[in-house]
């Protein structure tokens, strides 16, 4: 235990002395690492900082995000992707406030939309100060080197063993008097700087000494590499109709679909009282979404007010007027995806 023990300390000292400068770390209440560890799940610290920041500014407490609009809430998280993460952080404020007080344990947490494993133990050690494990790509990379633990014997008794490691760190940790806040955000921080995928600064590190990767020569081997991913392909066609003033008609994605309260290109029309005019061109975009690839084409149509069809009723369209929007495509004041945003930029250059 001696080693380990020195490895432990060594690392919380590299850690409060080398930490980077992150707003989350000033004063990290457990409203605002949860609101980071989120924003964290799939996008890179540097992508992260600035919408962290205009999100605190706005809603800067749980009760200000419960109390908002949802459409409000999609449009700060607007450009991070997978919207699922703003939804159910709204959803998660409002089931706090009627709550009337935080989760305090890792399976209240749990029952926090969006929260795993990973968000509650984080929260928890961050802002709680309480020795919870934490797994996450970083620290399964730091563990899995340290010790060597390769895929062996199948994932989920690969995954169980890091869960393992990882609450030996802390609980150890935390017995002899090192913060849980502070040995787990040194776990992640040692991956995110010095225990990198590729070429680790072995000869930098606070846990050479503890290193069993280090030691056989092989820490870059780890983690052991994965079953490669297998793509579904999908393809999707869209209309951009555009009127007379370079206005494009935007849906909104009804409650329950994929992207819900995004605002989107329709994939039908075009709805009395309008016709189309002309073919302008068409557009052919890629993106990737968890394991789809989706080649999406665009086609772009003037189009023209049907003035003499005075019946056309709002309902039989089945849009009604919330639903539908024209948007400038210069001036989007929708929330939309970044795939969506990257065809109006597009078609921005096409009719100007
Ligand atoms: N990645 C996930 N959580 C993080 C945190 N709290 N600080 C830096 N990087 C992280």
């Amino acid at each position: 235990m001696g080693k380990f023990l020195v490895s432990l300390r060594h690392l919380e000292n590299w850690f409060v002395l080398q930490q980077r400068i992150l707003p989350w770390r000033e004063s990290p209440s457990t409203y605002r690492v949860w609101v980071s560890e989120i924003m964290l799940q799939q996008t890179q610290v540097i992508t992260v900082i600035p919408f962290f920041e205009r999100w605190v500014e706005r809603f800067p407490t749980v009760q200000d995000l419960a109390h908002a609009e949802l459409e409000e809430v999609l449009r700060y998280w607007a450009g991070l992707g997978y919207y699922s993460r703003a939804r159910n952080l709204h959803r998660g404020a409002q089931k706090i406030v009627e709550l009337g007080r935080l989760p305090q344990t890792r399976a209240e947490w749990l029952e926090v939309p969006g929260v795993g494993q990973y968000t509650a133990g984080a929260i928890l050690s961050i802002a709680g100060h309480q020795p919870e494990a934490i797994l996450d790509g970083n620290v399964e990379r730091v563990l899995s080197r340290v010790r060597r633990v390769s895929r062996q014997k199948g994932d989920v008794e690969y995954k169980s063993r890091l869960w393992r490691l990882s609450r030996v760190f802390v609980e150890t940790a935390h017995r002899h008097g090192i913060d849980p806040s502070h040995l787990n955000q040194s776990l992640m921080e040692l991956g995110a700087t010095i225990c990198t995928p590729k070429k680790p600064k072995c000869s930098v590190c606070p846990l050479v000494h503890l290193c069993r990767g280090y030691e056989k020569k092989d820490a870059d081997s780890f983690p052991p590499k994965k079953k490669p991913k297998v793509w579904v392909h999908l393809e999707e066609k869209v209309y951009a109709w555009v009127n007379d003033q370079g206005e494009v008609l935007l849906s909104v994605q009804p409650r329950g679909k994929w992207r819900a309260g995004l605002w989107d290109l329709p994939t039908e029309g075009p709805f009395p009282p309008l016709k189309k005019a002309a073919l302008l061109g068409k557009i052919e975009t890629q993106y990737v979404v968890t394991r789809h690839k989706v080649k999406r084409l665009t086609e772009v149509w003037g189009v023209q007010q049907q003035v003499k069809k005075k019946t056309w009723a709002v309902a039989e369209s089945g849009f009604d007027t919330q639903s539908v929007r024209w948007i400038s495509p210069g001036k989007i004041e929708v929330p939309v995806g970044a795939p969506t945003k990257k065809i109006l930029i597009k078609i921005k250059e096409l009719i100007s």
